[in-house]
C-alpha cells in the first residue's frame, strides 16, 4: 500500500488532501508536489485520478495527523475493476472525507492514457512517467483546428515538425501547407515536402484579388481614390480582353464576342500590357492636362513593380500556357501529390511589402481548394507567427489575410480545410480565432497577458492547471482540449537532426553552409542547416545516442500528461 494522505474537503472538481505525518509512505519518498498525479480510492470499483495543483503547510487543520495539505483537481475515474479497467473523464462518484490517497501507479497511468481507436499518433511521453506514451488523436486534432502557444525558444517549431511528420505518416491522403515565416522547416520533412520560395514559386498576379493587387502595386501604402477608381474600371476590362483572345485563338477566328462580365475579383488571367494600354487610352481622352498626372504615375508604378526582379514570382511568364487557377491551386496544394503531400512556403525571402498579400492569396486559395474539392482532399493549413496575420487589434495586419484565415477557422472544417496556428504572443492573436481551436498546446509562456488569455480560453477547473505554464521546460507542453479543456502535460519527443526546426539570419546560414560542404552556391540548398545540425548534436548528446539515429528511434524524453 502506498497511502500517504486523506481527503479533507471536496468542492466541485477540486478536493483538499491532508498529507499524513505518519503514512504508509514517507512524505520524502512521495515527493507530493504540483504536477503529480494521485489516485483516490472510492469504493471497490472506482478510482479517481487527480492532479496536485498546490501544496502547503500553512493553515493546517489543528490535529497532529497532517503535516501538509494539498489541493487537487479531479480529472476522471477508472471504472470496471482490476480486470477491465477503463478511464472516463469527469467524475461520477465523488470522494468523501477520509478517503485514502495514493500515488498513481504506472498501471493506472497506462489505463488513463491508453490510446482510443487507431487514429493516434505518438508525440512523446508523460512527464510524470516516461514509460507512458503520449498519444494525440489525429482526427480530433485536425477536424477541430489546433494552436501551439509558447514563448520563443520553448520548442514550438520543433513540436510542429514532430506533429506534422507524425500526421503525414498516419494520414497519407492529407495535404499539408505550412507557412514557414522564418525559413526554418526546409529540411524537416525530407522528400515528402515541396519547398517553395521566391525563386521557384509561381503565383501569377492575376490570382490576387483587387485589394491584394492594390497592396502589391502600392507597396502596402494606401492608394488614392482616383487610382483605385481607374484600376477598378480597367482590370475587369483587361480580363475580358484576355479571355476573348484566348477563346478566339481556340476556335481559330478573330470574332469578338460580347463584353464579358468579369468583376475586379474574378480569378481569371489578364495581362498588365492590356491594363496599361487601357489606362493610356483613358488618359488620351482627358481634356484636363493636370489630371493626366495621376494616370502617368499609375502607369509608371505598374511598370516599376512589374520590372522589379524581386517580383518575378508574380509577373514572370504569368500568362504563359493559358494557366488556370485550378492548375496553380493543384500545384500549391499537391493535387496530385506525386509523392509530396506537403508544401513548405518559405516567406523569409519575399519583399516585406508583398508578404501580406501573398499570405492572403494563399489562405484564400486554401479555402477555395477545400470548397472546390468538396472536402475530398483534406488540407491542413499551418500558420507560424499567426499573431502577425490575425491580430487581436483589427488595425494591425492586412484585412484580407485576417478575413481569409478567419474564414478557414469558421467554415473550413465543412470543406476539409483545417487550421494549425502557432504563436509566441497569444494575447496578440484574435481571441475569436483561438476560440475556434479545439486543441491548444500551451508551452512555457512567461508573459502575464498571454497567461491571462490562456486562462480565459479554458474552463475554471482547467485554469488551475495553467499555473504550470510559466515554469514548463523546453519541449514540455500542456495539452488542453474542449469541451472541458481537459489537460495533458507532455514532453515532445527528442528529435534527431533534420527534424529540428531551425532559424538563423540568412547570412549566417550561408557562411556556415560553405564551411560544411565547401559550396558557395547558396541557391543550391534551400533550408538552413547549421543550427539544426548543432542543435541536433546537442540533443543527441543529451540522449547519449549516435547522431545517425532517426527520430522515431531516439529515446524519448520524459514528461507528464493530463487530460
Ligand atoms: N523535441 C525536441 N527535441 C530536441 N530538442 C528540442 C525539441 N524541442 C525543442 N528543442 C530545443 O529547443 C530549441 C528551440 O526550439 P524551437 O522549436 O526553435 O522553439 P520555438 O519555435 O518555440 O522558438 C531547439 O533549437 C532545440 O535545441
Ligand atoms: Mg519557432
Amino acid at each position: 500500500m502506498t497511502s500517504f494522505g486523506r481527503v479533507i474537503s471536496v468542492r466541485g472538481s477540486i478536493a483538499r488532501l491532508g498529507l499524513l505525518a505518519t503514512g504508509q509512505m514517507a512524505l520524502s519518498d512521495v515527493r507530493a508536489t504540483v504536477g503529480r498525479f494521485v489516485s483516490i480510492r472510492c469504493g471497490a470499483t472506482s478510482t479517481i485520478i487527480a492532479m496536485i495543483t498546490e501544496v502547503s503547510c500553512e493553515n493546517l487543520p489543528t490535529s497532529d495527523i497532517y503535516i501538509a495539505t494539498a489541493a487537487v483537481d479531479l480529472l476522471g475515474e477508472i471504472l470496471g475493476g482490476p480486470e477491465r479497467p477503463k478511464f472516463q473523464r469527469g467524475v461520477t462518484n465523488y470522494p468523501t472525507i477520509g478517503d485514502s490517497v495514493e500515488l498513481v501507479t504506472n498501471q493506472d497511468l497506462r489505463t488513463v492514457y491508453a490510446p482510443v481507436g487507431s487514429d493516434q499518433i505518438d508525440v512523446g511521453t508523460l512527464q510524470q512517467d516516461p514509460s507512458v506514451v503520449a498519444y494525440v488523436d489525429v482526427e480530433e486534432l485536425l477536424s477541430k483546428h489546433f494552436a501551439i502557444l509558447g514563448s520563443t525558444g520553448v520548442g514550438k517549431s520543433t513540436g510542429v515538425s514532430l506533429l506534422l511528420n507524425e500526421i503525414l505518416r498516419s494520414r497519407p491522403n492529407l495535404r499539408i501547407f505550412l507557412l514557414d515565416v522564418h525559413n526554418e522547416y526546409g529540411r524537416c520533412f525530407g522528400e515528402r515536402a515541396l519547398v517553395l520560395n521566391p525563386r521557384n514559386l509561381k503565383l501569377p498576379f492575376w490570382l490576387f484579388n483587387f485589394e491584394e493587387v492594390v497592396d502589391v502595386l502600392f507597396g502596402g501604402r494606401s492608394a488614392g481614390p482616383e487610382e483605385l477608381e481607374i484600376l477598378a474600371e480597367v482590370i475587369p476590362l483587361a480580363k475580358g480582353i484576355y479571355t476573348q483572345q484566348m477563346n478566339a485563338d481556340k476556335v481559330g477566328s478573330k470574332r469578338a464576342s460580347a463584353r464579358i462580365g468579369y468583376t475586379v475579383d474574378t480569378p481569371v488571367p489578364y495581362r498588365l500590357v492590356d491594363v496599361v494600354a487601357l489606362i493610356d487610352e483613358r488618359m488620351g481622352k482627358l481634356e484636363n492636362r493636370s489630371s493626366r498626372i495621376i494616370y502617368h504615375k499609375l502607369i509608371s508604378r505598374i511598370d516599376t513593380v512589374r520590372n522589379d526582379p524581386r517580383y518575378t514570382f508574380m509577373f514572370d511568364n504569368a500568362n504563359v500556357g493559358g494557366d488556370t487557377m485550378a492548375e496553380v491551386i493543384g500545384h500549391l496544394f499537391r493535387l496530385p501529390a506525386n509523392g509530396r503531400p506537403m508544401t513548405i512556403m518559405q516567406l523569409a525571402g519575399f519583399p516585406a511589402e508583398v508578404v501580406d498579400s501573398v499570405v492572403s492569396v494563399l489562405c484564400r486559395m486554401a479555402f477555395d481548394f477545400g470548397l472546390w474539392s468538396d472536402g475530398v482532399s483534406p488540407l491542413l493549413f499551418v500558420c507560424e507567427e499567426a499573431h502577425r496575420y490575425v491580430s487581436a487589434d483589427s488595425k494591425i495586419g492586412f484585412g484580407p489575410t485576417r478575413r481569409a484565415v478567419s474564414r478557414i477557422a469558421k467554415e473550413g472544417r465543412k470543406y476539409g480545410v483545417y487550421l494549425g496556428l502557432v504563436t509566441q504572443r497569444p494575447a496578440e492573436l484574435d481571441a475569436t480565432i483561438i476560440s475556434q481551436c479545439n486543441t491548444l498546446f500551451a508551452m512555457r509562456l512567461a508573459n502575464e497577458r498571454d497567461q491571462t488569455l490562456l486562462r480565459s480560453a479554458v474552463s475554471d477547473a482547467a485554469a488551475n492547471l495553467l499555473s504550470f505554464v510559466p515554469s514548463l521546460g523546453t519541449r514540455e507542453a500542456l495539452r488542453c482540449r474542449r469541451p472541458r479543456y481537459a489537460f495533458r502535460q507532455l514532453r515532445a519527443r527528442a528529435l534527431a537532426r533534420g527534424h529540428l526546426a531551425s532559424r538563423r539570419p540568412q547570412r549566417f546560414c550561408r557562411s556556415r553552409r560553405r564551411a560544411f560542404d565547401g559550396s558557395a552556391d547558396a541557391a543550391a540548398v534551400d533550408g538552413p542547416r547549421s543550427r539544426s545540425f548543432f542543435v541536433a548534436e546537442e540533443a543527441v548528446a543529451l540522449m547519449g545516442l549516435a547522431p545517425s539515429f532517426c527520430a522515431a528511434r531516439l529515446a524519448r524524453a520524459c514528461l507528464a500528461q493530463m487530460l
